[in-house]
């Protein structure tokens, strides 16, 4: 696959350096065998996470300087009102200090005690906001997200049939909200189609259902349905946005993904939903901060008001998007598997079909990061039965039925030789693939352990 130049150029350069083999030999077994417990210096190309790592633009950094930091009214609040109201639609608009702290704010207003919350696939954090508002959690994903090896266009997509049976099952009066997670992050950032979201509404409202878009990744969702969906190839990115927004009554977003900031979120609702906004303003005054910043400095504002515009130009989101499916190409190319086809923000590599010798309860996604990251200096982040966690309450550890090292691209920060370095690392290892011993735990928190736990090699 040829590569493709960037549309911009380099203003400013933040060196990183690899270090040697034996220093992250030493790294990783003080980090009980846990990426995350690296330190930031230790690891060389970091494959964490895309959110709030991306590289801010000129533009951005100007308006740092404009910030107008007034407690109440800050004019960079309307800048960022007038900038999701224009491209999304809403004009009701509460900043928050990220996506969680949105969804903290709206789901208690939302969800009555009990009552459940369908989605294509709850992130971490919303399920837990799910949780803490005393909602149950229900994730309906096609069934074609779970094959990672055929290629279908929108493996983010709701099995619709489902759906509708678990709302007739459990009945509307039942059912808190229904989210659509865009892109599905957990599928592998696999997109969700517009006839699919549009479907997905027309079910919720004809029961009555409050639809919440989760909108991380909705730029990059646009992207896919116009290159992808018959009918929107001559569509604006920013119509299709419109579209995608009309579906929904409310939104709740992380600012650190598609709105090309290093920190920031924001909640909206339709221009029907007023009196809710209004409740939401009351909530966000004790848990964010006042209305018109919600945790955000009004620099920050500003920079999200503009990143939000460089994040649907379609020059930004082909270049983007092209650097994640050139690694996916170079890696199934090199014989790894990986879902496909590749998603937005990230390549998911299947561990299971990797390391077929390693059970679930032994962890082969982790086993695999830590051995790329032994390999080349990259950090890679696991999504599988380690992440999962056990069940609630039996303490069963559950068995994922996937099992993926994440490689998360963050947005303008690497260039394709980065992208090489991550490919010949993981290609190096396929060969030695089976000499890989899988990990047991030598401490395991009993939440979130995903991001504590200490592990060791098993014998
Ligand atoms: N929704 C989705 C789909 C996400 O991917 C995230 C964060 C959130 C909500 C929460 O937003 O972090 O700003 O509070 N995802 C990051 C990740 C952390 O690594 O995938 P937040």
């Amino acid at each position: 696959m040829e590569r493709m130049a960037e549309p911009y150029k380099i203003k400013m350069i933040e060196p990183i350096k690899q270090i040697s083999r034996e220093e992250r030999k030493k790294a990783l077994e003080e980090a009980g065998y846990n990426p995350f417990s690296l330190k930031s210096d230790d690891v060389y190309i970091d494959l964490l996470t895309d959110s709030g790592t991306g590289a801010m633009s000129d533009n951005q950094w100007a308006g740092m300087m404009l910030g107008d930091e007034s407690y109440a009214g800050s004019r960079n609040y309307y800048h960022l009102k007038e900038a999701v109201e224009d491209i999304t639609g809403y004009p009701f608009v509460i900043p928050t200090h990220q996506g969680r702290g949105a969804e903290q704010v709206l789901f208690p207003l939302v969800i009555q005690p009990d009552q459940y919350v369908l989605s294509n696939w709850h992130f971490d954090t919303t399920r837990a906001h799910v949780d803490f508002a005393n909602g149950k959690a229900i994730d309906v994903v096609t069934r074609e997200a779970y094959d990672t090896t055929t290629p279908y266009e929108f493996k983010g997509n709701f099995d619709l049939e489902k759906l509708e049976n678990i709302i007739i099952d459990k009945k509307p009066e039942n059912i808190g909200m229904v989210v659509v997670t865009i892109t599905n992050n957990s599928a592998g950032g696999q997109p969700v189609s517009m006839e699919n979201m549009k479907e997905a509404s027309r079910i919720a409202r004809k029961y009555g259902i409050f639809t919440v878009m989760d909108a991380a990744r909705f730029s990059e969702n646009a992207f896919f349905i116009k290159h992808r969906e018959r009918g929107y190839e001559n569509h604006s990115i920013k119509e299709i946005i419109r579209e995608m927004f009309s579906y929904t009554d409310a939104f709740t977003m992380s600012a650190k993904k598609d709105g090309l900031v290093n920190i920031g979120g924001i909640l909206a609702f339709r221009n029907d939903h007023e009196e809710m906004f209004n409740r939401a303003r009351s909530m966000v005054v004790p848990l964010e901060g006042f209305p018109t910043y919600g945790g955000l400095t009004g620099r920050d504002m500003e920079a999200l008001a503009r990143g939000l515009y460089e994040g649907i130009e379609e020059d930004y989101l082909k270049s983007r998007i092209h650097q994640v499916e050139y690694l996916g190409n170079r890696l199934a190319e090199g014989g790894i598997p990986i879902q496909s086809p590749t998603g937005g923000h990230a390549v998911f590599v299947d561990a299971k079909k990797m390391l077929p010798h390693i059970p679930g309860q032994q962890f082969p996604a982790q086993v695999l990061a830590n051995e790329l990251y032994l390999e080349v200096g990259v950090r890679g982040v696991e999504v599988g039965s380690l992440l999962l966690g056990r069940d609630a309450t039996t303490g069963e550890q559950l068995d994922s039925p996937l099992e993926l090292l994440r490689l998360t691209i963050p947005r303008r920060v690497y260039t394709y030789n980065h992208m090489d370095v991550i490919a010949d690392g993981l290609i190096a290892i396929k060969d030695r693939a089976k000499t890989l011993k899988g990990l047991t735990f030598t401490y395991e928190p009993k939440v979130l352990r995903h991001f504590t736990a200490k592990m060791h090699p098993v014998d």
